[in-house]
């Protein structure tokens, strides 16, 4: 049986040995919700950048730049970090240089994978498809804040570990603990994160209807991969 775990926040990453899996980035609040959501809406491709200025300069070369640092849009970029920005007609065909605060930087750490996807709730089946299919054992890399671990991307795990719970064992206590968290939150997503850091974040910055959207299950029938330092369907 293949087998899947779950490494809670980007700085345990030494733990695991990434080189043979499948790693599954997730940042449910809100990098990967709003990279999901950008290919739904036709973008061609999202290059990630841990670093800021690199991203920046992305612009000179056509990209449109994207992302925030500590929830907030970044001063001169053409896009935030909102899932409502990356849903409509104008994104089709675009190329976006995307940078945030955990998401993207959960990303660079697990370049070393012999592959990986992005995953959120939106396209939660698309994933869970993709890796039943897929002869490597799985790492769901939780992007957390800055090196805490966090509710929402415990969720996710959980709930990836919940859907192929008959055909990838559990690998650690990591992947069992997040799919218990996830079959208490199942029924009410929204009021079990109302108390979370990130979405206490978001609401002083009255960003509450992000986390609602978010947190929908199988919106979207997408699955982002990374080739060559960019995200991209196929
Ligand atoms: C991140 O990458 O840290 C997040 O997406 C932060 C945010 O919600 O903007």
């Amino acid at each position: 049986m293949k087998t899947i775990d779950v490494c809670l926040s980007p700085e345990l990453i030494h733990l695991y040995p990434v080189h043979d899996k499948t790693v599954v980035v997730v940042d449910i609040l809100r990098a990967t919700s709003c990279m999901v959501t950008a290919f739904a809406h036709g973008v061609e491709s999202i290059t990630p950048f841990a670093s800021l200025d690199e991203c920046r300069e992305m612009k000179m070369k056509g990209y449109v730049t994207s992302g925030e640092r500590d929830g907030k849009k970044v001063e001169g970029f053409d896009k935030g970090n909102s899932p409502f920005e990356y849903i409509g007609d104008e994104l089709k065909g675009l190329k976006i240089a995307f940078t945030t605060t955990n998401g993207t930087q959960a990303i660079e750490k697990s370049r070393g994978a012999k592959e990986v996807i992005i995953g959120s709730f939106l396209n939660l089946n698309s994933v869970a498809k993709y890796l039943l299919l897929s002869d490597h054992n799985v790492l769901v890399v939780c992007a957390g804040w800055k090196g805490k671990v966090n509710l929402e991307d415990t969720l996710f795990a959980g709930a990836l570990v919940d859907r192929l719970k008959d055909y990838l064992g559990p690998d650690c206590d990591a992947p069992l603990a997040a799919q218990h968290l996830y079959n208490i939150a199942k029924h009410d997503m929204v009021s079990f994160l109302n108390t979370s850091s990130h979405v206490k974040r978001l609401n002083q910055l009255n960003i509450h209807d992000d986390m609602k959207f978010c947190v929908t299950l199988d919106q979207y029938n997408v699955l982002p991969r990374l080739k060559n330092g960019e995200l991209r369907l196929r």
